[in-house]
């Protein structure tokens, strides 16, 4: 559904949510609402293939994705998991390469999608967006060169401890709402889920996590920090 210029007011309020169109001046955000197109997407569906050519930039109204590489026999790795506010799809409008992973909805969600076109003609007369961009691309880099680091460097107990730390920090508190299930947590630290339920249950025993059924609060955030090794 095309998304008029009456009835964009959801789009607004959406990418108003979208800290990379944040500081957008009103004319420009009503812009990107009209030409932004809503779309569903029910949980496990596809929403771009690994590979495919990339013509749109995705952004998240609600719901929860994953960005997800599959490897020959059927395994997964989980890059991200991207919720509320979050984007995708911005690589292969950069370099015009095909898409680096598939991306697929963990729950039902609700995406805005904006074709490559005006994402690009924004781009370039708004480089406050251009700089943006590169600051979630840096942050990015960032968490993939701590998760390569995390592989060679900690066993599995650091390295759910640093996932849980990253979780905290996103949550900007000790409580953790996102929920993801021990093999979704296996899957983003490449791990069993019977491990990662040791390691959980482990940092349970010890006091340095409470878990419920809603939410993980982390209790003992020294502990967590020594065991991920050098991150403050
Ligand atoms: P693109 O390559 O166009 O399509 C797949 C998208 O997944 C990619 O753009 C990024 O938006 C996203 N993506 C790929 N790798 C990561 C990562 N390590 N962290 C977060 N998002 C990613």
């Amino acid at each position: 559904m095309l998304l008029s210029c009456l009835d964009s007011m959801s789009a607004i309020d959406v990418l108003r949510r979208v800290p990379l169109f944040a500081d957008l001046a009103e004319a420009d955000l009503c812009h990107f609402a009209e030409v932004a197109r809503g779309r569903e997407y029910p949980k496990n569906s596809v929403i771009l293939f690994e590979h495919d050519p990339g013509d749109a930039l995705y952004i998240v109204s609600s719901g929860q994705v994953k960005v997800v590489l599959v490897g020959e026999d059927g395994r997964e790795v989980i890059l991200s998991v991207l919720g509320d506010g979050d984007f995708f799809g911005e690589m292969s409008l950069i370099d015009d390469e095909p898409r680096s992973a598939h991306v697929i909805a963990m729950k039902d969600s609700q995406l805005l999608v904006l074709r490559r076109d005006d994402f690009q003609t924004q781009l370039v007369a708004n480089p406050k967006i251009a700089l943006k961009l590169l600051r979630v691309l840096v942050q990015r880099l960032r968490r993939a060169d701590l998760s390569i680091g995390g592989l060679v460097l900690l066993d599995v107990n650091g390295r759910v401890a640093r996932l849980l730390l990253d979780l905290a920090e996103e949550a900007g508190g000790p409580k953790i709402t996102r929920r993801l299930t021990h093999h979704t947590i296996a899957q983003m630290i490449g791990s069993s889920r019977e491990t990662v339920s040791r390691a959980m249950r482990e940092l349970v025993e010890r006091g340095c996590i409470e878990v419920s059924r809603r939410e993980i609060t982390i209790r003992q955030r020294e502990a967590l920090v020594a065991l991920a090794g050098s991150r403050a």
